[in-house]
């Protein structure tokens, strides 16, 4: 099952393994703060849950990569959905994905907003083009010691959605 674009989070129905990509936007009346106490809670809470993922934040938007047991990905989602510390919620990717790809841990880290403009601007039909750019943004981000397992790989050169 994958949302259509601008499409709230739908929950599946079978409990196999999902993975979702959303943008949101900072909420208006917050800071950048909001960024480390997001990073301190779901770095624990992830791993407890068997959630991997990753957390890009620009400064002003985030996108999250997530994956995991479905109905575990789809309460986080709703906890996510309802958290007044962001807003826009857009929900891009939602998909089935093979168990054994759903494993690893959790990064986060900071892009560059020309990075996140450039992935917020991708066709939302294709999910080809979104992996592909997810992983182009991972590759640019400073995620240590190294993106989960699982997550998309971009082939070098991978900084900024356009080669040169
Ligand atoms: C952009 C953003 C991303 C978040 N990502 C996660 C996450 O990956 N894991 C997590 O446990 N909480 C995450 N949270 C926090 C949840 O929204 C929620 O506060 C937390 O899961 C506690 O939920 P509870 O109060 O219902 O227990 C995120 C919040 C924001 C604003």
């Amino acid at each position: 099952m994958r949302a259509r674009p601008g499409v709230a989070y739908a929950v599946p129905m079978k409990s196999d393994a999902q993975h979702v990509i959303y943008l949101s936007r900072l909420a208006p009346d917050r800071d950048w703060t909001v960024f480390g106490s997001v990073c301190a809670t779901a770095r624990t809470r992830n791993a407890d849950e068997g959630i991997a993922g990753v957390l890009l934040f620009d400064g002003e938007r985030f996108l999250q990569w997530l994956q995991g047991p479905a109905e575990r990905v789809a309460s986080l989602m709703r906890a996510i959905t309802a958290d007044a510390r962001h807003t826009d919620l857009r929900v891009l990717l939602q998909a089935p994905r093979p168990a054994a790809a759903a494993a690893g841990s959790w990064r986060a880290g900071f892009v560059d907003a020309e990075a996140m403009d450039a992935f917020a601007a991708l066709d939302t039909a294709d999910p080809e083009a979104l992996l592909d750019g997810l992983a182009r943004l991972i590759a640019c981000a400073d995620l240590e010691p190294a993106p989960p397992s699982g997550a998309p790989r971009a082939t070098p050169p991978a900084c900024g959605m356009k080669e040169s």
